[in-house]
């Protein structure tokens, strides 16, 4: 029997997810699709309870549902519950159970090219949906994160959870200051940049050799990773990032290692016009 997926989110419509999976899909013989569906805030609820109508076997989430999907949903996994926020949801034995692949994508991605031990300092800057599940999936490593948000409410919220969790976590002030220069990894995770737009802080003593990424990728590169470039940092878009969140929602769906190469591959080749 043919499955059917889908993404929800605000705007929808350049949404690679659909290219992404469907090649998965068809890379392991699998019966199913994949749609994208624009979804406004006040007709979430409806469109949760018509997908399941429906019976969609499952479906990912992207801004700016991530957190106000959860009252809608039966359960949630350990995953979802420590970041707070749901990417993926899965109906199962007709009840909604939301997951949260975004930080165990990231950390898929980042793994190739920062050691997670050793006591690195990770500024995130950022403290919505995205960030929420990148601060937790970080927490069980020895790493020390430095928190920032233009509301410092939400960071010093997301500090306290990561410290609630047995992390190391401090709230920084919203802009440029001493972190810059403690920093081993940046990461950068609100939606300054998506229209191009300059950041609103510089990097200014930086170190050199820095892992600066940037969790946006269309643009390819922001002008925040563009700078980080002109500062000798090393820097990484956030396509990986989709890649792994894309995985590991196919795998948390399926029960079944993902065809990742063939995903990779797709996605890629979707990116070619902004590369
Ligand atoms: N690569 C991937 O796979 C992937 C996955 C998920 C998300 N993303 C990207 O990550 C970004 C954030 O997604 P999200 O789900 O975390 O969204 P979200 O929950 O709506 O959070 C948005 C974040 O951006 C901040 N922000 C927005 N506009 C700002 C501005 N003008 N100045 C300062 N801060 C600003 C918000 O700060 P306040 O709290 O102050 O509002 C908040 O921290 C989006 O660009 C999304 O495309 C990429």
């Amino acid at each position: 029997m043919e499955k059917h997926f889908a993404v929800i989110g605000d705007p929808i419509a350049h949404s690679l997810s659909p290219i992404m999976h469907q090649a998965g899909y068809k890379a392991a013989g699998y019966e199913a699709d994949y749609q994208k569906f624009e979804v406004k805030p006040e007709a979430l609820g409806e469109a949760v309870r018509g997908l399941k109508a429906l019976g969609f076997t499952g479906w990912n989430v992207t801004v700016p549902h991530k957190e106000a999907i959860i009252p809608y949903l039966d359960e949630l996994t350990v995953e979802a519950q420590r970041a707070g926020a749901v990417n993926t949801v899965k109906l199962m034995h007709n009840r909604l159970l939301g997951h949260n692949t975004d930080g165990s994508g990231f950390i898929r991605s980042l793994k190739d090219h920062l050691e997670l031990d050793k006591g690195k300092k990770i500024a995130i800057l950022g403290a919505g949906g995205a960030a929420k599940g990148i601060a937790m999936a970080l927490t069980p490593f020895n790493v020390q994160l430095m928190i920032l948000n233009r509301t410092p409410e939400r960071a010093a919220e997301l500090a306290q959870r990561v410290c609630e969790q047995g992390g190391q976590a401090t709230q920084e002030a919203w802009g440029w200051g001493e972190w810059i220069a403690q920093a081993d990894c940046l990461i950068q995770t609100t939606s300054i940049g998506l229209k191009n737009e300059p950041y609103p802080f510089s990097l200014e003593g930086i170190r050199p050799g820095c892992l600066v990424v940037d969790i946006i990728f269309n643009p390819w590169e922001t002008p925040f990773l563009k700078s980080a470039k002109t500062m000798d940092c090393q820097v990484l878009n956030g396509i990986d990032m989709l890649l792994y969140q894309g995985v590991n929602a196919w795998e948390f769906w399926f029960e079944d290692q993902a065809p990742v190469e063939a995903m990779r591959r797709a996605l890629y080749a979707a990116c070619k016009p902004i590369r």
